[in-house]
């Protein structure tokens, strides 16, 4: 019998040492048990982090759509697949059973192949938190198609680069979304988007908030006649176990994002089993993640892993501070909400409207709470455990990543004792390292370092769409024979491990990763712009947010400051999307240089977030004399 379910804190570290000591046989347990498989696998592992590859469950045949929707048909057909609650809460949620998913997803998949999409095609997924986002994506993988889900708060010019990197020859939308008090016309957007992308066919279009739009003859059709005339009988693709599932873009700290690849099999199970123990899912439990599908959370936690256990995932529309600050918790009370998975960002804006609108409602479902997407901070722990959790529902804090594909570093509720701000332990079969700068790994306990990997997990991303070079460079380049993840940590005294925040050039804003390149390309763009620096600094709610220094051409003229702050956000929100936003921006004279003309943006790092006392030896610089002017005329 595998340990597919871990119940107390010994099992934990017996499972973890089988898992470390024989990684293949403890995969091929949970794997052979609790999955489905046409053909089994004839090799385990085979990996080599110098190349980098990594194959799991090799030669084995399966369809992660059998695993996560027909095998309960036989025992779950009635019980709720998805449920959807819609942005407003005057709106009738929506239940989809296993049995309308499995329907509507062959539907879907029907469409998907009556307009030539063929297994390894492209799909872009750019759909709000409908139920149609989740139908799509299981629809691509029931016939093969590789789906590339942008979050669709994303701007054209960024919709298209993605579309374009993938080579996608179809894009799935719908003609707006809520969100909040507001609507978004995401069409437009699209229509935007393909004026710079030829490889795009044909362009699906969802109804949702009925709004006038432009339908391109030949190129845009409505989806649900489509979907009306389809037959709900789709025969599943035979797929095997490394053929690639899906690519979700994540920011680099360079130039183009990244397109990462995730695979079938090992993804399945990691984020199949992942979701049983972290969440300790029973069988009439709904559990509910608030992101976005548009992020790896989405596709791990609200999607594939929750259906692959034949859990009830809730879909929300909407966002937390609509009609008012108290909706997730009239959402949990509504619901019974058993599980609840969100962001520290989330929590820091709830937690900013007082206690009021959390005692109003019935939180008392609540068994799990989870954080996820950047470090919690101790207030905003102690805000989530005292009020949310009422100090009996553990908080896990997940570290993971979009490469990662699964947590990777999480208490187990129930079984893990929890540390504020601690991720606590490394999950079952993830083997974590500190590294020093010197490529020596830190050994013991009380060391702080650069956080590597040391063993493939089934769910690594297996490359960089069309850019393997950079996937070596950017994860196995700077350790030897390590997949390093770009974050900082320390192990306490007792092994756990507190994720200490990006070493590279990535900042996490609200939760979302921002490459500092992309951003500085935009405002470099513009005319009046010579050059900027991007850098992070704390902000009470979005964790960090972004301090831009720029620098203006000397034109002879003068230039309202106001007005240029307003068009250089313009041309963020515009090339990136308004996420991406600047809090602050400082026209300067310079910026700080090192003698090789690299920006040293720990310096600039230090005057955004008001520690001008430890700037450290600015002498060695090229330009020492900016730094006094950059702090003289700080925001
Ligand atoms: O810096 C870490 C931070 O988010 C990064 C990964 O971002 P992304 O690929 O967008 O995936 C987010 C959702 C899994 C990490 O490199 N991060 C994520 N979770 C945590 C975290 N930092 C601290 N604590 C966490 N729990």
């Amino acid at each position: 019998m595998s340990n597919y379910h871990i119940k107390h804190l010994e099992e934990y570290f017996q499972v973890y040492r089988k898992s470390v000591r024989e990684p293949e046989n403890f995969w091929e347990e949970i794997a052979e048990e609790h999955f489905v498989w046409r053909k089994k696998w004839d090799k385990v592992l085979e990996w080599d982090f110098t190349k980098p590859e990594v194959k799991w469950f090799q030669g084995a045949q399966l369809n992660i759509t059998e695993n996560c929707i027909d095998r309960h048909l036989a025992t779950r057909a009635d019980k709720t697949a998805i449920l959807f609650e819609p942005n407003n809460p005057d709106e009738k949620a929506e239940q989809i059973t296993y049995r309308q998913l499995h329907q509507r997803v062959n539907q879907f998949a029907n469409v998907l192949k009556e307009n030539r999409i063929q297994k390894g095609d492209r799909v872009c997924i750019y759909v709000p938190m409908i139920p149609e986002l989740a139908v799509a994506t299981l629809a691509c993988a029931r016939i093969g198609a590789i789906h590339s889900v942008v979050f669709a708060g994303f701007s054209a010019s960024a919709l298209a680069t993605r579309i374009n990197d993938a080579d996608c020859k179809m894009v799935i939308t719908a003609d707006g979304s809520f969100r909040g008090s507001k609507t978004i016309d995401l069409k437009g957007i699209v229509d935007e988007a393909l004026e710079n992308c030829t490889c795009v066919e044909t362009v699906l279009v969802a109804k949702r908030i009925n709004s006038e739009i432009n339908m391109k003859e030949g190129r845009d059709q409505w989806l649900q006649p489509l979907l009306d005339n389809a037959s709900t009988e789709c025969e599943a693709e035979t797929m095997n176990a490394e053929d690639p599932l899906f690519i979700l873009y994540t920011s680099g700290s360079t130039g183009m994002p990244k397109g990462m690849v995730h695979t079938t099999a090992g993804y399945m199970v990691y984020s199949a089993y992942t979701f049983k123990n972290a969440f300790q899912y029973k069988e009439n439990d709904v559990y509910w993640c608030t992101a976005d599908i548009g992020w790896i959370t989405g596709h791990s936690y609200i999607v594939y892993g929750p259906l692959a256990n034949g859990a009830t995932t809730v879909m929300f529309e909407g966002v937390p501070s609509y009609p008012d600050f108290g909706r997730f918790w009239q959402i949990v009370e509504k619901h019974k909400i058993n599980q609840f998975y969100t962001a520290p960002t989330a929590i820091r804006a709830l937690a900013k409207h007082g206690t009021g609108l959390v005692d109003k409602y019935d939180l008392t479902s609540l068994k799990v709470l989870g954080s996820v997407g950047e470090p919690i901070n101790e207030e905003a722990w102690h805000w989530y455990n005292d009020n949310v959790g009422k100090k009996k529902s553990p908080i896990i804090d997940t570290w993971w990543q979009t490469e990662t594909g699964g947590m990777m570093i999480t208490p187990i509720p129930y079984v893990t004792p929890t540390k504020p701000t601690y991720a606590t332990l490394p999950f079952i079969g993830i083997q974590p390292c500190l590294m020093d700068e010197n490529g020596k790994e830190l050994e013991g306990n009380q060391v702080e370092g650069r956080l590597c990997i040391k063993h493939p997990w089934p769910s690594i991303a297996r490359t960089i769409w069309g850019n393997h070079q950079r996937y070596k460079e950017t994860y196995f380049s700077a350790f030897e024979n390590k997949y390093f993840t770009g974050d900082g940590a320390l192990r306490d005294e007792v092994g756990y491990y507190r994720i200490t925040g990006r070493v590279d050039d990535v900042i996490i804003v609200s939760g979302h990763n921002l490459g500092t390149a992309p951003i500085e390309d935009a405002i470099n763009e513009h005319p009046a712009v010579a050059e900027s620096a991007i850098v992070g600094f704390p902000h009470d709610i979005k964790g960090s947010a972004l301090y831009g220094y720029v620098i203006l051409k000397d034109t002879g003229e003068s230039r309202n400051h106001d007005n240029l702050r307003k068009e250089i956000n313009q041309a963020i929100s515009e090339k990136i999307g308004p996420i991406a936003k600047l809090d602050k921006i400082q026209f300067s004279e310079g910026l700080p240089k090192t003698r090789s003309g690299k920006i040293m943006r720990r310096i600039l790092r230090k005057i955004a977030s008001n520690e001008m006392d430890n700037l450290g030896d600015t002498s060695t610089l090229l330009n020492p004399e900016v730094v006094q002017n950059i702090i003289d005329n700080r925001l």
